[in-house]
């Protein structure tokens, strides 16, 4: 495929602009500048635009969203997770699956539509690890048996059972939370139904893939295929 084409797919800017980056020697390819934007390429060298490599094909990113940051790709009142990647990369990329504007922690970005709705699918049982700080201590066996059965969110809204863990006991509890689905407000309205209330939330895992701690809030990364594997390695038939 030309160079020019290449670089406009998989950096989400226009030919004229690929065509540009590529003329003033800001595209690598395997490491070699090219300057020609009608150059053909082959779709499985390196390309790099200012030293960022570009993919073409489904992209999938691991960020750690900060508190504060909304999870949609569009919003008038805030910042989004998508303003956390630059420009070139934020074509076609959305949230899988939402994270309140307070909660932080793992949120993956993709343009994989099959693969978002493989990963939510609460029929996939892919648990969602969440870290919960809490207002009050609580009762670790009275909690346990009510997030290991089906229950009643107060709306007609059903959980599957979920598995609950103290990791800090004291004034503030600190409690580890999987759940398998992604109701709205899920995990603060699991702990409301017994007068508790969550002060803070993060997502730490998704299937098998843990947030990677080297990634300060605001940071992401790119994942890899053994990346997207782990995600669905660990679950609970
Ligand atoms: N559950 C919540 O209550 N909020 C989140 O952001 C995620 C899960």
């Amino acid at each position: 495929m030309r160079l020019d084409k290449l670089v406009s797919h998989g950096a989400g800017i226009s030919r004229k602009e690929a065509a540009d980056a590529i003329r003033s020697g800001r595209v690598l390819v395997d490491g070699q500048a090219v300057t020609r934007p009608e150059t053909h390429c082959d779709e499985g060298s390196a390309i790099t635009l200012d030293g960022n490599p570009i993919v073409t094909g489904n992209r999938y990113y691991m960020l750690n969203k900060p508190a504060g940051v909304i999870c949609s790709t569009r919003d008038a009142k805030g910042p989004t997770v998508l303003d956390l990647l630059p420009v070139y990369l934020r074509r076609d990329l959305f949230p899988a699956g939402r994270l309140d504007k307070d909660t932080e922690g793992f949120v993956l970005l993709t343009n994989d539509g099959a693969f978002a709705h493989r990963m939510l699918s609460p029929k996939k049982k892919i648990g969602k690890t969440y870290r919960v700080t809490l207002d009050a201590p609580f009762s670790l066996e009275t909690l346990q048996q009510a997030f290991a059965q089906p229950m009643d969110l107060g709306d007609g809204d059903i959980t599957s059972p979920a598995r609950l863990r103290l990791i800090e006991d004291g004034d503030r509890p600190v409690a580890e939370l999987v759940i398998y689905e992604g109701r709205f407000h899920q995990v603060k309205r699991m702990f409301g139904r017994f007068g508790l209330k969550v002060i803070a939330l993060k997502r730490e895992a998704i299937g098998g893939l843990v947030l990677d701690p080297g990634l300060a809030p605001g940071q992401w990364k790119p994942l890899t295929q053994q990346d997207l594997a782990k995600i669905f390695s660990v679950s609970d038939d």
